[in-house]
């Protein structure tokens, strides 16, 4: 009998990370897969535009959590999913990333005894003031099995006394979805319909509370990208969240007047690729951005202290940058004084495949004999 797997997607950064595994799970005899949608991110620009983009069916289960505050979310999550796994009954779960929906469904598996896997698994930045880090921490303590996507990760969960044969470095599953819509990508004309030169413009995204959750925050990035737009023109769309606070705060305008600043609604995944893949760097407080201008060699500016994706800074394209340095930054940048970087190991785009066999090779042994695997 095939196994029932439930692949868990909540917000944006999930769907890219859940439709290679959707689409490998799906096509195998052995296992029946079906998607399970929180509904933490619900306009149509943050989730729809992606299920669309990456050929994911609606999901099988709807969840309507919405926003609110982390305990409000997390419980939602976990009220909702317990009734589906209570009745469903799978026998392997799979969480992603690091968002709240991915902290709850991890702890109601746990105690449900459902055998639960993290794709994404060992990644730390070591900054308990981010909540994804807590997530990161929660999810990867309880989880059966842990995918990794590059050595430091399976180096975390060493360190926190997680056994070895827990973990299992499958590489990094976001530049799957990559690598199956790269055609549509490169045929895309989001940048050429927006008038964009090749090269010729960088691209912004923030939306970490850390940058814009405070009027002070939001007002020195202001300035230090009205410097930057002097160099390079900038095309920046804005995550809800940060439209919410420049609002609030009074600083729309500001920004939208800056000369060489452009502000767009947010894109779906085939459009925003084709904007990031022909842009001279990134601007950016989003963890997948980095990985994925790691990937197209392309230089990222992280507007953060710390990152969880070290190998983007070892391997790749990708400095922290404080932003009063910003514009600073940006020049150096586009005079090339910046590291060329490579491809780290295992971010092939065959990372799907390695979880299909991984969770294969668990099966076959039993959830709870998974050290004699
Ligand atoms: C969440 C994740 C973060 C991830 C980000 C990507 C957590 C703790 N955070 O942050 O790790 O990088 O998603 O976007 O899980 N909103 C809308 N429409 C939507 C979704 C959100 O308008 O479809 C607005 C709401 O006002 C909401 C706010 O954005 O309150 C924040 O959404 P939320 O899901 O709480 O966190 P994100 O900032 O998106």
């Amino acid at each position: 009998m095939a196994s029932l797997v439930h692949l868990i997607a909540a917000a944006r950064p999930n769907f890219m990370k859940v439709a290679p595994l959707y689409h490998e799970l799906n096509a195998a005899d052995d296992f029946d897969v079906k998607l399970v949608h929180t509904g933490q991110h619900y306009d149509a620009n943050m989730s729809d535009a992606f299920f669309e983009d990456l050929r994911l069916p609606k999901p099988d289960y709807y969840l309507e959590v919405g926003s609110g505050t982390h305990a409000q979310q997390t419980g939602n999550v976990m009220i909702k999913y317990e009734e589906v796994a209570m009745e469903a009954k799978p026998d392997w779960v799979v969480v992603v990333g690091d968002v709240n929906s991915t902290a709850a469904v991890a702890m109601v598996c746990a105690k449900l005894h459902i055998p639960v896997v993290h794709l994404e698994a060992g990644l730390r930045s070591g900054d308990r003031d981010m909540p994804e880090e807590i997530n990161r921490l929660v999810t990867d303590a309880i989880s059966d099995l842990l995918w990794t996507p590059s050595p430091d990760g399976d180096e975390h969960l060493a360190r926190e006394g997680v056994p070895a044969w827990r973990v299992e470095r499958v590489g990094n599953i976001m530049l799957d979805s990559y690598e199956l819509m790269r055609d549509r990508i490169e045929a895309d004309t989001t940048a050429a319909d927006l008038g964009l030169e090749p090269k010729g413009y960088a691209v912004v995204t923030l939306h970490r509370p850390s940058n814009v959750d405070t009027k002070e925050a939001l007002q020195l990035l202001i300035a230090e990208l009205a410097k930057a737009a002097q160099s390079i023109g900038l095309v920046f769309p804005v995550h809800p969240r940060t439209r919410g606070n420049l609002e609030k705060f009074g600083l729309l305008d500001e920004l939208s007047a800056i000369p060489g600043v452009r502000l767009i609604d947010p894109l779906g995944y085939i459009q925003f690729m084709n904007l990031v893949r022909s842009s001279a760097l990134a601007i950016t407080d989003s963890g997948g951005l980095q990985e994925e201008t790691t990937y197209l060699g392309i230089p990222c500016l992280t507007l953060r202290p710390n990152t969880e994706r070290p190998a983007t800074i070892t391997e790749g394209t990708n400095k922290l940058v404080k932003p009063e340095n910003l514009s600073a930054e940006v020049a150096k940048a586009l005079s090339g004084d910046w590291p060329v970087g490579r491809r780290p190991d295992l971010w092939d785009g065959k990372t799907a495949g390695r979880c299909l066999e991984s969770l294969r090779a668990c099966i076959e042994v039993g959830a709870d004999r998974l050290q004699d695997r």
